[in-house]
């Protein structure tokens, strides 16, 4: 469905319906600004951007290209696999090297919701010992987080209602929309 801007106003993922929520235009506002912020935090540094897979991996790109201080960038995935027990459900976080040792990180996420992912990330990272560990999350749902990390470069705060695009899925579907959608809770 096409609004009086021509943009696509409504669209369906999977079985659901979304009305768009941020546009594009706004989005690359907002990723410039979280730029600008980091090349002026780590200013003679060289840090780490550790993009968390399959969510951030549009985020990641658009913020590194805006990124002017040198740095690096690397990327992290939970995977979920059977454990020994019988039913038991494991994350184990592939992607971690010793390359973290020592290094400033900038963990960039598509969106912290409860907290959970990021307060696993952040104990995990621990162990490998780098000398700073920041968050840079585009998306932050404040109503439903729990945890009480800082989110120390938070793109945009939304309601606790499911998003789509940019990036972000419902069931696998829909990362590819360059706008973020909402779900239509009256469907
Ligand atoms: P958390 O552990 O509750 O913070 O959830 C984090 C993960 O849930 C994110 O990395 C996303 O993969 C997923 N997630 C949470 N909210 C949304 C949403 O509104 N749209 C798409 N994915 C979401
Ligand atoms: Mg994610």
């Amino acid at each position: 469905m096409l609004s009086t801007n021509g943009k696509t106003s409504r669209i369906k993922v999977r079985d659901k319906f979304f009305n768009l929520y941020l546009e594009k235009e706004k989005i690359d506002r907002i990723v410039s600004g979280i730029a600008t912020c980091i090349d002026l935090d780590y200013q003679g540094k060289n840090p780490l951007f550790l993009g968390v897979l399959n969510g951030a991996f549009i985020f990641a790109s658009d913020l590194l290209r805006k990124v002017k201080i040198p740095c690096e960038i690397s990327f992290v995935k939970y995977s979920s696999y059977q454990g020994m027990a019988s039913g038991e459900k494991v994350n184990r976080i592939i992607g971690l090297n010793e390359t973290i040792r020592g290094r400033e990180i900038i963990i960039v996420e598509d969106i912290v919701d409860t907290g959970l992912t990021m307060a696993k990330l952040l104990g995990d990272l621990k162990a490998f010992e780098p000398a700073s560990v920041k968050i840079a999350s585009f998306c932050f749902k404040k109503e439903a987080f729990r945890e009480n990390f800082t989110i120390d470069y938070c793109g945009l705060e939304i309601p606790d209602l499911f998003v789509v695009g940019y990036g972000l899925d419902y069931d696998g579907a829909g990362r590819n929309f360059p706008d973020i959608y909402q779900l239509d809770e009256t469907q």
